[in-house]
């Protein structure tokens, strides 16, 4: 069985001294274990500091976003060797509200799914439907065009080296969560259409579940096989509550 993956990612939130102090109450509470690989994506401008803190330490490092080119005239952006300078192990990719309100596009994202793992980065691929297009039936169809474009251009091997976030959009800080068996329906197809195209093993792929994941319905969702551990908005930025959802990974 693979390891549950959990990640918290911060958004825009914590300034740095803030930022210290969450991870410092993280680390105190938190009991590594061996099922479950704990990472935090901070804001870029606060990775040097939570760097130094979890270094030599399980948690790893992601960064929320980058940009698809090494270096040059891109003002305001960073880049995957800046990331992997500073400790980084992660980058979370297409996130919904790069998307959404940056304007982000599937082409953007699967250049940048290629420079991440061409510095040996591990991508966090975030794929998911808005409310109207699950109304719809349309949930498959843009899940598979976010994949298909997405992953354009890569080998199987790639695939040992990337996580898959299913994040419907109309779960994302609404508190209203996906139900396990909605999640899991949707991970199951994610399995199959990388199976198909790619030719990876169903149960290889590491698919996480994200959209209002809170300790108390973290426990059912990692109960089914299909989820493979959770990316963790809100919930993350309270100590106890992020470490407990960590625990939850472990128990069954
Ligand atoms: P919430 O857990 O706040 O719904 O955010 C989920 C998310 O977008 C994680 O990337």
């Amino acid at each position: 069985m693979l390891r549950r993956f959990i990640v918290g990612n911060w958004k825009m939130h914590k300034t740095i001294s803030q930022a210290e102090s969450l991870v410092k109450d993280i680390l105190q509470m938190y009991q590594p274990q061996a099922s479950v690989e704990l990472t935090i994506a901070p804001s870029f401008i606060s990775l040097p500091a939570v760097s130094r803190l979890v270094d030599s330490t399980p948690i790893k490092l992601a960064a929320q976003n980058t940009c698809a080119n090494d270096e040059g005239a891109f003002t305001g952006e960073i880049s995957p060797p800046m990331l992997r300078d500073v400790g980084c192990h992660y980058v979370i990719i297409g996130h919904s509200e790069r998307r959404h309100i940056f304007g982000e596009t599937d082409q953007d994202i699967n250049k940048k799914v290629h420079a991440v793992l061409h510095h040996a980065l591990l991508p966090i691929l975030c794929v998911g439907e808005r409310l109207e297009e699950r109304q719809s039936n349309k949930t498959k169809a843009v899940i598979q065009h976010q994949l298909q474009t997405g992953l354009k251009g890569l080998e199987s091997h790639d695939f040992a080296k990337i996580t898959i976030a299913y994040e419907p959009v109309w779960a994302i800080g609404t508190g209203q969560a996906a139900t396990v068996d909605q999640a899991a329906e949707v991970h199951g197809y994610i399995r199959s259409f990388i199976s198909t195209q790619w030719g990876i093993k169903p149960d290889q792929n590491r698919i996480i579940y994200g959209g209002s994941v809170t300790k108390e319905n973290a426990k059912s969702l990692f109960q089914s096989p299909q989820i493979n551990g959770a990316l963790v908005g809100k919930a993350c930025l309270d100590s106890e509550s992020f470490v407990k959802i960590a625990e939850l990974a472990t128990d069954n």
